[in-house]
């Protein structure tokens, strides 16, 4: 299966995946993981990208196609894949049309800006794995245990509240088109078209996870 997750920053895509990765068993695409993973490497292309992303802009389509084309064909990619945090704008949404690239479903978690002011203030991530908690909606415990998971935790550099809301203007500017991109495409059906499914983001991350799966089908 194939699936696009879709929505602002700190909707909860990155959680979700984790829930959808493990229950489909394809691997997790996030193009904002594999940006933060050349910044801590100290690449060129992560020392160019740090300060794009300390704004809140976005790197250009051609640096993040050629990361995902390249990505997709490594063999944990065969059955399937689940895109978080890609394609952003409509010049990517496009290239994976002219590429052929096409999903089974495009999933859309939908959450206000007022919420995601307050969750970007809390979150803590496992930079290694890419897990994600908040200190108090979702903190780093073990599963079905009170202990916590004692993972080395940072906050990311493009959390602070003056670049969040730059980022939410990215999102409402370059982003959001894709809602009535995938949208009417799945309406109008034809070769290649995903299913578009949108999810209320505001609730308990199990019940969200649950409408998910359930909506994919699992
Ligand atoms: P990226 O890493 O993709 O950031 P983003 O889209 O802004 O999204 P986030 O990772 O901030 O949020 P999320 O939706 O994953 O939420 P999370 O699950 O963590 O991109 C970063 C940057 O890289 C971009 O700004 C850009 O510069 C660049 N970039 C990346 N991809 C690009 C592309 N394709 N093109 C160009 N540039 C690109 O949850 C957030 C918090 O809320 C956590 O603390 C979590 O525990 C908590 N939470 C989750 N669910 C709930 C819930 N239901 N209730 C309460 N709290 C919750
Ligand atoms: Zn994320």
């Amino acid at each position: 299966m194939r699936v696009i997750l879709l929505g602002g920053p700190g909707a909860g895509k990155g959680t979700q995946a984790g829930f959808i990765k493990e229950h489909f068993q394809i691997p997790q695409i996030s193009t904002g993981d594999m940006l933060r993973a050349h910044v801590k490497n100290g690449t060129a292309l992560g020392l160019e990208a740090k300060k794009i992303m300390d704004a809140g802009g976005l790197v250009s389509d051609d640096i993040i196609m050629g990361m995902v084309k390249v990505r997709i064909t490594e063999p944990d990619c065969q059955n399937g894949f689940l895109f978080d945090g890609f394609p952003r704008t409509l010049a990517q949404a496009d290239a994976l049309k002219a590429g052929q690239i096409t999903v089974d479903a495009v999933v859309e978690i939908d959450v206000p800006d007022e919420e995601i002011i307050k969750r970007m203030s809390g979150r803590r991530v496992h930079l290694a794995s890419g897990r994600t908690y908040h200190v108090v909606f979702n903190p780093p415990r073990v599963a079905n245990c009170d202990d916590v998971t004692g993972e080395p935790l940072i906050q990311r550099d493009d959390d602070r509240e003056d670049t969040v809301k730059a980022r939410l203007k990215v999102y409402h500017d370059q982003t959001e088109p894709l809602i009535a991109y995938y949208s009417n495409w799945a309406n109008e059906g034809g070769a290649g078209a995903p299913r578009y499914i949108k999810v209320h983001g505001i609730g308990g991350v199990d019940e969200i996870r649950n409408q998910i799966i359930t909506a994919l089908g699992g």
